[in-house]
């Protein structure tokens, strides 16, 4: 076992992008990359053993249970990089599989430095790996890891949990393209996608009963407030979870209750809102399983393989680049 950090200070991005997506005409927004500091990372992981919300759990299952097949589908050697490994628990039976043939290298990247750091406990009892985290935005990460590949070395990359689905179609694609572009022909990318199911049980993972959504979604002003000294009056905002039938999404907003004016001083930023207006915070896409072989086509990838829960409609793609 070998744990290191490759740290970055990302801070200076997020006043400008705040002032960028509350000063926009028409529809405000906050970027969704924002949700994980350290209380939203640790928000999330309550939302993954939420009832309402399936996904992680799914994605865990097919994780598990196809690890070793997974793992005979990968030209060796290879090196695994990961982008947004979380807390990192579920690539821990892909990486003991490989780990079983050879000494693996792990290069988690996340912009969550607890969450790198989460994740660097969470599997450095693994036997034959070493683990290299790299705080840095994805493609960043990537093409750092990419440069740390040695002679003959193959790459697969982890991207899970149905993260892809945080771009809408178009940007989905073309962040494919990118991380094709940094790969090798051979090289493989194991692509997790939520399926599309019914708008009811879509809703009710987006808006639990307990509200532990609705505290992750609002944490975003709460980091608003604690970083950038804002005035965010949480109790004049409330979580809102729509469908868009259109995008085949589902959306994430904060409602602003009333008229009301708020200060956001490290933005060097006042911002008006109208009641009943928001703050479009994510989009979570869901797929058809065919059209995910026609996404890793148009991004110069293979899917090889295609694993289903049957419990939650959820999809692992193995893809390969061409
Ligand atoms: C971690 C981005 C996949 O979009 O479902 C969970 C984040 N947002 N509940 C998702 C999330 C609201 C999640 N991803």
């Amino acid at each position: 076992m070998l744990v290191h950090a490759i740290t970055s200070d990302l801070n200076y991005e997020f006043a400008s992008d705040v002032r960028a997506g509350l000063t926009r005409t028409g529809q405000k927004e906050l970027p969704s990359k924002y949700f994980y500091d350290d209380v939203g990372s640790t928000l999330f992981e309550v939302i993954s053993h939420l009832p309402e919300y399936g996904l992680t759990r799914a994605d865990e299952r097919l994780l598990r249970r196809h690890a070793s097949e997974i793992v005979e589908r990968l030209a060796m050697p290879v090196a695994v990089a990961e982008l947004g490994s979380g807390s990192g628990k579920k690539s821990r039976w892909v990486l003991e599989a490989l780990c079983r043939k050879q000494r693996t290298f792990y290069y988690p990247v996340e912009i969550s430095r607890s969450a790198l750091a989460m994740c660097e406990r969470e599997l450095r009892d693994i036997d034959s790996i070493s683990i290299l985290g790299f705080e840095r935005e994805y493609l960043d990460g990537l093409l750092e890891v990419a440069a740390h590949r040695k002679y003959g070395q193959h790459l697969l990359v982890l991207f899970l949990g149905s993260t892809i689905g945080n771009f809408d179609r178009a940007a989905g694609v073309r962040f494919l393209i990118e991380v094709r572009r940094i790969l090798e022909p051979g090289d493989s990318l194991l692509l997790g996608t939520d399926l599309e199911k019914p708008s009811a049980q879509v809703l009710a993972a987006y808006d639990d009963e307990l509200g532990v959504t609705a505290a992750f979604n609002l944490n975003l002003l709460a980091r608003v407030n604690r970083e950038l000294d804002a005035d965010f009056d949480l109790g004049q905002f409330s979580h809102m979870a729509r469908i868009n039938p259109g995008a085949r999404s589902v959306e994430m907003h904060l409602r602003s209750r009333r008229r009301q004016r708020v200060n956001i001083p490290g933005a060097d930023l006042q911002v008006e809102f109208l009641e009943g207006e928001t703050i479009w915070t994510e989009s979570s896409h869901k797929y058809s399983t065919e059209e995910i072989f026609e996404m890793a086509r148009n991004a110069g990838f293979r899917c090889a393989a295609q694993w289903i829960d049957e419990e939650w409609p959820f999809a692992e793609n193995l893809l390969i680049a061409e």
